[in-house]
């Protein structure tokens, strides 16, 4: 819309209005209305320790409360609907303010600064949002662990430079991305912690000459902290880029996992299938059934990669204290915040009802390669054969079998023996695929044995005594 000459809050400093685009330009509402229940919450805060430290006497502060609480139920009805002459959610709620209670209203922005209110609402933002993307990964960990639990002897391919290496418990191979996303549950946790630090009363760079108490706000809201340099407090934003950071992390394993179910879903893989609820059709092509999520996923993941650049590129050459750079910080955390939400459903879903793994294609995949010839090694080894003596006799028997066109398991008694005299007829049972993925009991690895406890692990993870 176009905006009027209206007076602005500072107005009586200019002698004439903005030039209308240039009042578009600099307006920020369109956006950080997404913060009008944190700025509610903040100015409550405020006027609260206004009233408690005198500046304001105790039924000024009640009527602000009481104004501000007006706003917020006006706006979760729909009926707080600012518009571009408001410049910004703080000037939005303030005009508002006013309207309702009338001049007590102009009381509520002394002895603080936009600067320091704005710095407030994104924290009490990204603190909800962190909570919730928390509680979003932990429902993907579930899904994984009850995909895991009917799958701990189901074998799959395991690969290194995507070819063939050894043998995996399937289990094992999702629990990697358990591993992965408690490392982003953990570390949002972190970020979590210095998100959680008050800035409110920093002012707009040096804070204020009234007595404030910026601990009893600071407690009001729950925050764990108070910065404790006022121009650090204003202009900070390592805790938005930390965000970034964690959520780019967390991308980049949803983006991974999208990878490999895509790469299964392929016809020449065929370990998987995608059900109906999860797959989409081509407009042309009616036999296809096409991996549209995770390939959204693995799209998806380059903005937030993008934001997080962006927010480091919009900090590195920013003097102290605020400078209106900072406006930009909010359109990049709101779409990470909500493009991680996104996703996370999303792959929540896909696991825990996309997919159906193909046993028969996994069991025919793992019986049909060479991905045993390390146990062959191995095997020679434990019978006091040096590994590197056995490693080139085993690269040798790979070699002529590979041009005979036989596995290892089709070698006869006499053939291995020929090799080397320390083979015996269990060899066939120490490289049949079961045998080769639960032989690698040590700590961590794809041992059934190992699985089966780290199935246990997860689910304590996730429901601690
Ligand atoms: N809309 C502004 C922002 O998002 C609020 C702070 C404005 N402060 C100022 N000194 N102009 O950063």
């Amino acid at each position: 819309m176009v905006p009027s000459s209206a007076p602005k809050a500072w107005s009586q400093r200019f002698e004439s209005a903005l030039h209308p685009a240039i009042a578009v330009f600099n307006a920020s509402i369109g956006f950080d209305i997404a913060l009008v229940e944190y700025d509610l919450t903040g100015s409550v805060a405020h006027a609260r320790m206004l009233a408690k430290t005198g500046i304001l006497t105790p039924e000024e502060g009640e009527i602000l409360v009481q104004g501000l609480e007006k706003i917020r139920a006006e706006y979760r009805q729909g009926q707080f609907t600012p518009d571009i002459e408001d410049e910004d959610v703080h000037f939005a709620v303030e005009h508002r303010l006013v309207e309702l209670v009338g001049d007590v209203g102009k009381k509520l922005h002394t002895a603080r600064s936009r600067n320091d209110q704005v710095g407030t609402d994104i924290r009490l933002y990204l603190r909800d949002q962190i909570d919730q993307i928390r509680i979003a990964l932990r429902q993907f960990q579930s899904a994984l662990i009850t995909q895991a639990e009917q799958h701990v002897e189901t074998l799959i391919p395991g690969y290194t430079h995507l070819q063939r290496a050894q043998p995996v418990s399937l289990a094992h191979h999702l629990l990697a991305y358990f591993e992965m996303t408690q490392r982003d549950w953990d570390r949002l946790g972190d970020v979590a912690k210095r998100v959680n630090i008050s800035p409110l009363g920093c002012g707009a760079l040096a804070g204020t000459t009234f007595p404030i108490d910026r601990a009893y706000a600071a407690e009001l809201l729950g925050f764990g902290d108070l910065y404790r340099n006022s121009l650090d407090g204003v202009s900070d934003r390592d805790f938005a880029i930390e965000f970034t950071c964690a959520a780019s992390l967390i991308l980049v394993h949803l983006s991974r996992l999208s990878e490999e179910i895509i790469l299964w879903a392929s016809e020449e893989f065929g370990f998987i299938s995608l059900t109906d609820s999860c797959a989409t059709g081509s407009s042309i092509m009616p036999q296809k059934k096409n991996p549209d999520v995770p390939e959204l996923v693995r799209g998806k993941t380059g903005r937030v990669f993008g934001h997080l650049q962006g927010l480091l590129v919009m900090m590195k050459g920013l003097p102290l204290a605020y400078n209106k750079d900072l406006q930009e910080d909010k359109e990049p955390l709101f779409d990470t915040v909500a493009t991680v939400k996104a996703c996370l459903e999303a792959m929540t879903i896909l696991v825990a009802e996309g997919i159906t793994f193909r046993p028969q294609r996994l069991a025919a995949a793992v019986a049909s390669d060479f991905s045993n010839a390390t146990d062959v090694a191995d095997y020679l080894a434990a019978k006091g054969v040096p590994f590197r003596e056995a490693y080139g006799l085993v690269g040798q028997v790979v070699r002529t079998s590979l041009a005979a066109g036989k596995l290892l398991k089709d070698l006869s008694l006499t053939e291995w023996q020929a090799l080397h005299p320390a083979f015996e007829a269990d060899i066939y049972a120490a490289i049949a695929p079961q045998q080769v993925v639960a032989a690698r009991n040590s700590f961590g690895g794809t041992g059934f044995d190992q699985v089966r406890a780290a199935i246990a692990i997860a689910h304590a993870t996730l429901s601690p005594p």
